[in-house]
């Protein structure tokens, strides 16, 4: 299949490699050459790693499926166009416009953003009965999950054909047939970061994610993932979700991303990323159910929306964010109900 992949951060370098590891002839773009060059360099680094672990032969075989694009007018034989830029409505809106046009129509497009709801996206795309949410995570070559969702404008065949290629790269598809901000899996984990923010005038950044790492079973501490996708991402989010009713707020963030410190790509954040941080054991903290609870709640909105199932919250937390147990599983074995 041939795929184009516009925008080379972090999620578009990722997505890129994914498509390539799977046998996908990939074309990618970013306004930013520079942004380009470290794309490649990094999904080189990632695909030894994965060589180093057997997962891959030949490194050097799937870079030369990867093709850089000069500018999105390049993209007009693709079968598949994911994007991936800046977490901006209008950037996002403008860039789908653009390469939505000369596209075929038969093509499937995608936004992989991480909030925006696909409905309104939509009206920025030519043809948006083929237009859809694929959500992958941090690392997407790690991350099992990807969401597919589905717009208002979305038919059918193109959201059961995006399911199929979801599964054709090796990952498993999470349908999300309504149409809210941020979706499954990011809604729940927006209110962990807001409940870890919102308590650090009584813990410790230390103390918080010593607890999610080892009473609750996150891979990462809380305060270290926002480091790791990105605080200018989250900061992104909360005002894309802000501006449709979900209100987030975290002032650390804000301050942090001010100075410059923008998370693990900046060097320093909540961490010093110089070297990779480690989790070290603290006393105190706030109790396990205290940081999941509004998580809990979350979920329980999003079944009482008819958004996702129990199961697939647990599903979903579990494949994208790496939990050993699903955010709802947890709960009720902390008592939540
Ligand atoms: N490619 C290949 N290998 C990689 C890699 C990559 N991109 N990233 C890390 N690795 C390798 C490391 O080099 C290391 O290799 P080694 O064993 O040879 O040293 C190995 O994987 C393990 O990595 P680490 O020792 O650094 O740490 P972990 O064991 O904790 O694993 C992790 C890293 C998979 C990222 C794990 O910490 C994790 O699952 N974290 C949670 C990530 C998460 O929640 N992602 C979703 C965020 S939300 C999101 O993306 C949505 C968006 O819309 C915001």
């Amino acid at each position: 299949m041939k795929v184009g992949v516009i925008g080379a951060g972090q999620m578009g370098s990722g997505i890129a490699e994914v498509f390539a590891l799977a046998g996908n002839e990939v074309k990618i773009y970013d306004v930013d050459r520079g942004q380009l060059d470290r794309a490649l360099k990094n999904i080189k680094w990632s695909l030894s790693k994965l060589a180093e672990k057997g997962r891959v032969k030949d490194v050097e075989e799937i870079m030369s499926r990867l093709h850089v694009s000069e500018g999105l007018s390049s993209f007009q034989t693709e079968e598949l166009v994911v994007e991936a830029v800046f977490e901006d409505f209008n950037v996002k809106a403008k860039t789908l416009e653009e390469v939505s046009r000369r596209l075929s129509p038969e093509s499937l497009i995608a936004t992989n953003t991480s909030s925006i709801p696909i409905t309104e996206l939509s009206r920025a795309v030519w043809s948006p009965e083929r237009f859809l949410g694929m959500h992958f995570f941090n690392p997407p070559v790690l991350m099992e999950l990807v969401e597919v969702i589905k717009g208002d404008s979305t038919r059918d065949v193109y959201f059961n054909k995006a399911l199929e290629v979801v599964r054709n790269i090796g990952k498993t598809a999470l349908p999300v047939r309504k149409d809210v901000p941020g979706f499954v899996v990011n809604r729940i984990l927006f209110r962990v970061f807001n409940k870890a923010c919102s308590i650090l005038d009584r813990y410790t950044v230390e103390q918080v994610d010593w607890v999610a790492y080892y009473d609750l079973g996150f891979p990462m501490g809380i305060f270290m993932l926002l480091d790791y996708t990105g605080l200018d991402l989250n900061l992104s989010i909360s005002k894309e979700v802000a501006k449709r009713g979900l209100k987030l707020n975290c002032p650390e963030v804000e301050k942090l991303v001010a100075n410059g410190k923008r998370g693990a790509k900046s060097g320093s954040g909540f961490y010093d990323w110089k070297e990779r941080p480690r989790i070290e054991r603290v006393q105190g903290g706030p109790s396990p159910k205290e940081l999941i609870e509004d998580a809990f709640r979350e979920g329980l909105w999003l079944i009482k929306e008819g958004v996702a199932t129990e199961e697939e919250i647990d599903k979903g937390t579990m494949l994208g964010l790496g939990l050993r147990s699903g955010i709802m599983t947890m709960g009720r074995r902390l008592g939540l109900s």
